[in-house]
């Protein structure tokens, strides 16, 4: 979900060892720049749309969206298992990320609603969520 230039996403895959990877993003420019590092990605507004799938990883994108609960809700409706990766705020973080990142507490309280039973670790100024409907072990 957002996933630029297909790089990061690129990794994810891997470590995931993941069949088939797919990217989407709001640029096209950038979804052609995915597509020429080898991500199968097309054009796509997380506001208004959501792909279904197996795993969503969304690294570092929700804190750039409005409706960050409506994409949550989506996820949780639409993937059995999600990854996401995102900064949290802080005073030093606008330096290192655009967009408006989340209050800690408004996004575990996003966590808990759609995503219940997922796993939650801080490190550095950014959250991890692992989420699997089946648990998480
Ligand atoms: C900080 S970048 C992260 C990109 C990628 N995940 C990575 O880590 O390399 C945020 C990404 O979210 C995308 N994005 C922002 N708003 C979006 C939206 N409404 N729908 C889809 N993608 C969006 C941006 O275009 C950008 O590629």
């Amino acid at each position: 979900m957002g996933c630029g230039d297909g790089r990061i996403t690129k990794e994810m895959g891997q470590i995931f060892k993941a069949k088939k990877v797919r990217g989407f993003d709001v640029y096209p420019s950038l979804v052609k720049r995915a597509c020429h590092n080898g991500v199968d990605a097309c054009v796509m507004d997380l506001e208004n749309g959501m792909p279904r799938g197996e795993l969503a990883v969304m690294w570092g994108v929700l804190h750039h969206l409005k409706e960050r609960e409506t994409c949550i809700k989506r996820i949780s409706e639409n993937y059995s298992m999600v990854f996401i990766r995102e900064p949290i705020k802080t005073i030093s973080l606008k330096v290192f990320e655009m967009g408006d990142p989340i209050e800690k507490e408004e996004f575990e309280r996003l966590v808990n609603k759609y995503l219940p039973g997922a796993q939650i670790l801080y490190y550095s100024f950014c959250v991890f969520v692992f989420y699997s409907k089946n648990g998480v072990s």
